[in-house]
Parts: C-alpha cells; structure tokens; sequence
C-alpha cells in the first residue's frame, strides 16, 4: 500500500509557499489545499456583502453569516491545482486582488472564522497525501503532520516577488504599498491572540531570498520521499 504522509508548508506572506506547495503537490501526486485562499474567500463574501467599511469589520454579522459560506476546492486540470469556490462561484482570481489582501489578515484574527476553518482543514486531511499551506497548518491545523516546513525571505525580496506577479497581472500597484502590505501583513500574523504565526520546534525553516525555484522544489521533495520511503 502506498504510504501517504500530510505535508504542512507555513511561513510569511509571500514567500512562494503556495508554488512550492503546488510543485510538491504534483511531483508527489498529492493534494495541494491553499488555505489562505480560504480565509481570502471568507474576507471577499464580506467585502460583497457590504461587511468592511472604513476599515471596520461588522464581525457579529460576518459570525452570523458563517453558517452561509460554502468554501470548496474543484480541480482545474488546465492549470493543474484546485481552485476555490464561494457558495458555487470559482472566486480564484477575485481572492487575488489586493482590495482583498488589504483586509485579510484582519478577517483572519477572527476566532470564529479561524474555528470553521481549521474544522475543514482537519476534515480534508483525514484522506493523507495533502500538502497543506498557509500559517497553522504545522502548529494548529496538523500538529502531527509528518513534514513541517517554514518558509521566510526578506520583506523586501518578499515584496518584490509580490509586486512583479500583480504587475503581471495588469493590477496597477505601487512598490512602496505592497512592501507595506507584506510588513503591515507580517506584523498582524504573528501578533494576533488567536493561532499566531510560528515557527514549531520541530519544523525545518527554509529562507529561500537566494534560492531558485527548482532548488527549493529538490530540497523539499527529497525530505519528503525520506520520510515517505522509511514510514
Ligand atoms: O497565504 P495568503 O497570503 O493567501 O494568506 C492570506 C492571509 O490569511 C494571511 O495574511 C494570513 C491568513 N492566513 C492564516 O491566518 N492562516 C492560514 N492558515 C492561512 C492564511
């Protein structure tokens, strides 16, 4: 029987978790589940219906909703991950957008909302051969995860990285507000009360400001078919 083991990928905004997370994913013929793309749906559903103005969250009526947000993952084979879905509406390119960056990391201080979500994270899992990414996910989510990687680079590589890819995208942006963001991003992760960013003793810490894709792809896999071929 083939021994499929959960692969749990935190770090810093980003650092590139989601592409290595993806390129893991399909070398090992696993599941990839981007779990900030969850709490970015979360943040989009109260951006639609009118729940953020002026930097206020209306948190008890986003609580009271939550029962009416359905969050899925549907395969998308032409670009070869799973793509997120809110209540039937593939939102994959909305979530991207920095109107939503600006907000998230607010949305997901919420306790209620990190409660709902974790519960679906778990249940996804239970099916093994998933790598998971997000900022829980070694610490939370999957405490006994069998790979626990952390991922950092410098805010300033990070930013970089972050304004080329919206740039590409057509988002007219400014350097100076998406080195902003990725700070003002780094600063509420870790600091929130509830399920902070952290790095756990046990997880492997990768700075990959000087690492190329492929480098980091080969490190990873190969910690992973380590522990997958001695289970
Ligand atoms: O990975 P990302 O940039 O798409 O994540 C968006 C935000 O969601 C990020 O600011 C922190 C939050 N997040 C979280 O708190 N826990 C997770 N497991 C994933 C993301």
């Amino acid at each position: 029987m083939k021994k499929e083991i959960i692969i749990a990928i935190d770090g810093h905004s980003s650092t590139g978790k989601s592409t290595l997370a993806k390129e893991l994913a399909k070398a090992l013929n696993y599941i990839y589940i981007d779990t900030g793309a969850m709490y970015r749906a979360v943040t989009y559903y109260a951006l639609q219906n009118n729940l953020i103005s002026e930097k206020k969250i209306n948190k008890k009526q986003l609580i009271n909703d939550l029962a009416k947000i359905q969050i899925d993952f549907k395969y998308n084979p032409d670009k070869g991950f799973a793509e997120v879905y809110l209540n039937g509406q593939n939102i994959e390119k909305e979530i991207r957008q920095m109107y939503v960056s600006n907000f998230v990391s607010l949305i997901a201080t919420i306790p209620e909302v990190r409660e709902k979500l974790v519960a679906q994270q778990r249940k996804i899992g239970e099916r093994k051969g998933i790598v998971m990414d997000g900022r829980d996910i070694g610490s939370v989510v999957f405490p006994d995860a069998e790979l626990k990687i952390f991922m950092t680079a410098s805010p300033e590589v990070r930013a970089k990285r972050r304004y080329l890819e919206l740039l590409e995208k057509g988002e007219n942006v400014n350097f100076n507000d998406v080195l902003t963001n990725v700070i003002i991003r780094d600063k509420i992760d870790s600091e929130r009360d509830t399920s902070p960013l952290m790095i756990t003793p046990d997880a492997i810490k990768i700075d990959n400001s000087h690492l190329t894709r492929q480098e980091q792809l080969d490190l990873v896999f190969n910690l992973a078919k380590e522990i997958i071929d001695h289970k």
